[in-house]
């Protein structure tokens, strides 16, 4: 059976969120990430840079999503621009109604009973936990996974290489965060030192789910 986007997610198990600055380095950097095994990358509308930084991070390979997107209009600007999924930091019912009617997996940030109910309401399974550190971590996600047992979380939010191992468990679809393509690198031209990074977390996730099994 072919491997759907969110398969891959799961796969990975690992979602960078990278903030460009200059959409030209998004080639640079997914070449980068893909050599340290992480061949995903959520590319935040933060900066005005995101939206053609997607084109470039595609052309080398990477499954390229956007993050970041608040709204309808980015939204629709993303998934024109070929973003593979779409991240919101908070449940949009607008955003998640126009990926549906694409196609597209989307991700929606949902911390609350009611989020979560309106998310799964729309059909969804996989959502976004964020921000992770400030909404309890493992903690919080254990909880809801209690009356939310059909629902899988992407952690993301204060979540680095000390951290990461925390999130293996049955309700954690796949872990998020800054801390592997971090922007600062990016911008200094250090790609070597951000395929390190991806390479650690990839390891530091393997031996965590070997030891969870
Ligand atoms: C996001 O948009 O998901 C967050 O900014 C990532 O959080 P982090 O920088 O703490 O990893």
């Amino acid at each position: 059976m072919r491997e759907t986007v969110l398969d891959h997610l799961k796969k990975v198990g690992l979602v960078p969120v990278v903030v460009m600055s200059d959409a030209k380095s998004a080639a640079p950097a997914a070449r980068a990430m893909r050599e340290g095994g992480v061949d995903v990358m959520e590319i935040t509308l933060r900066t005005p840079a995101g939206l053609e930084a997607l084109r470039y991070a595609a052309d080398e390979g990477i499954l390229a999503g956007a993050g970041t997107v608040l709204s309808l209009s980015q939204c629709r600007q993303a998934l024109r621009a070929g973003a593979r999924f779409i991240v919101s930091p908070g449940f949009s019912e607008d955003v998640v109604e126009e990926c549906l009617s694409w196609g597209v997996p989307v991700l929606p940030g949902c911390v609350t009973p009611t989020e979560i109910m309106r998310a799964a309401e729309k059909g969804l399974d996989v959502l976004k936990f964020f921000p992770a550190n400030v909404y309890g971590g493992m903690k919080g996600i254990k909880a809801l996974s209690s009356p939310f047992g059909g629902i899988q979380f992407v952690p993301t939010g204060g979540v680095d290489l000390s951290n990461l191992s925390e999130y293996v468990h049955p309700a954690v679809y796949a872990v998020g965060g800054s801390w592997m393509c971090p922007r600062a690198l990016i911008d200094a031209g250090r790609f070597d030192e951000i395929t390190e990074l991806c390479r650690q977390s990839v390891e530091v996730l393997r031996q965590a789910r070997e030891r969870a099994v």
